[in-house]
C-alpha cells in the first residue's frame, strides 16, 4: 500500500452568500487571519450582495461581495479564498462572477498585497493607500486643537443631512449603508452655523471597535470627531482605516497609541473614485476596509 494518495479534484459552484451558514463564512475569514465575527458577516450580508464558492457537500472555499450604490457604482469586498485552494483560479473566477452581476457599474475596492496583481490584471487602477491604524487606545489621550463648532449626538432627522454631507465626501449616495451602520453605531456630528459639517460613527467590529466613517473638511475637525469616540475606548482595542499617513490627524492617531498594522490599496475600474478638494468634506475614516 502506497504512503500517499492523489485525491480527485472537485468542482466549485457559485451560490448566493445568504444561503450558507454564517459559521462557514466565519471559518473562511479566520482561515486567512481576518478579524470578522459572525455578527460582522451578518451585517455585511444585510448591507450588500455576494457569492460563495461551494463544493458538492456544501463546504465554502471562497467568497466575494459587492455593495451597489445606485445603478452606476458599487464597491467590492470580502474577496477571499481558503488557503488550501489559493492560486488555482478561484479568486479570478469569483471576480468574473462579480463583474457579471455588477453590470457596467464603476467599481472600487481596497486591495491587500495578496490580491493586488489579480486586480491589476482585471483592469483595476491604483488610486491611493489606506492605512489600518489600530491598537489599544492610550489611557490618557493627547490634547485636541480648539474646537470650531459644536459636537452633538444627532437626532433621527439629522440622518438625511448626514447622508447628504457623506455623498459630497464619498462621491455617491450610500444612504442605505449609512442607515444600516447607524443602527448599531454611536454617532457624533459637528455643526457650524447651524449646518452639519462633519460626522463620525463608532461601532463594534472584529477585535474591538472601528471608528468610521469619519467625514470632515479638515484635520482639526476630523480629530474632534475621532477623539469623541476614543475617549470612550481608552484601554480598549480600536481601529481607524484612513488614507492619512502624515499630518495632524495621523499624528493624533499615533499619539493615541494606534499604529499602522497594514496597508491596502484603493483601486478603481471605470471612473476614477477619489476626488479630494481642499476644504471640502473628505472621508477621513472609511466605513471599513471591506465596504470602503
Ligand atoms: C487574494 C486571493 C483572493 C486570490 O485568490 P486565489 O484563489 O488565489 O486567486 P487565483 O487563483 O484566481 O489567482 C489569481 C492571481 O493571483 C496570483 N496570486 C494568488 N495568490 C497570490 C499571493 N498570495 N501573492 C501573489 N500573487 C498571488 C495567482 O498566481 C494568479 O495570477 P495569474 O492568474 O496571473 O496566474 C487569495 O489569495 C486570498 O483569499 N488571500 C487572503 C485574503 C485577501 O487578501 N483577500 C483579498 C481582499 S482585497
Amino acid at each position: 500500500m502506497g504512503r500517499s494518495v492523489r485525491l480527485k479534484s472537485f468542482e466549485l459552484v457559485a451560490r448566493d452568500i445568504r444561503e450558507v451558514d454564517v459559521k462557514l463564512l466565519h471559518a473562511l475569514s479566520l482561515a486567512v487571519g481576518w478579524p470578522h465575527r459572525p455578527k460582522d458577516w451578518d451585517f455585511l450580508r444585510r448591507a450588500g450582495q455576494g457569492i460563495v464558492a461551494v463544493d458538492g457537500i456544501g463546504r465554502v472555499f471562497g467568497s466575494a461581495m459587492w455593495f451597489p450604490h445606485g445603478r452606476k457604482f458599487a464597491t467590492i469586498g470580502l474577496v477571499l479564498t481558503s488557503p488550501r485552494t489559493q492560486a488555482q483560479g478561484t479568486g479570478r473566477w469569483l471576480m468574473e462572477q462579480v463583474f457579471e452581476r455588477c453590470g457596467n457599474r464603476n467599481l472600487t475596492l481596497n486591495s491587500t498585497d495578496a490580491a493586488y496583481h489579480l486586480y491589476l490584471s482585471l483592469g483595476f487602477m491604483k488610486e491611493a493607500v489606506v492605512y489600518l491604524w489600530q491598537g489599544e487606545v492610550a489611557s490618557s489621550l493627547p490634547a485636541v486643537p480648539v474646537l470650531d463648532g459644536e459636537l452633538m449626538s444627532p437626532s433621527a432627522e439629522d440622518l438625511k443631512e448626514i447622508a447628504a454631507l457623506d455623498e459630497r465626501a464619498f462621491g455617491t449616495s450610500r444612504q442605505k449603508l449609512l442607515a444600516l451602520l447607524s443602527e448599531g453605531a454611536s454617532i457624533c456630528t459637528l455643526s457650524r452655523g447651524g449646518e452639519i459639517v462633519g460626522y463620525s460613527m463608532k461601532r463594534e467590529f472584529g477585535r474591538g471597535h472601528v471608528i468610521g466613517p469619519i467625514v470632515a473638511s479638515n484635520d482639526c475637525d476630523a480629530i474632534h470627531l475621532t477623539a469623541v469616540h476614543l475617549k470612550e475606548l481608552t484601554g480598549r482595542f480600536a481601529r481607524v482605516d484612513t488614507r492619512e499617513q502624515t499630518g495632524l490627524f495621523a499624528d493624533y492617531l499615533q499619539q493615541s497609541r494606534l499604529g499602522i498594522s497594514e496597508t491596502v490599496t484603493t483601486m478603481s475600474k471605470g471612473k476614477r473614485f477619489l476626488n479630494r478638494k481642499e476644504n471640502e468634506p473628505w472621508v477621513y475614516g472609511l466605513a471599513g476596509h471591506a465596504v470602503s
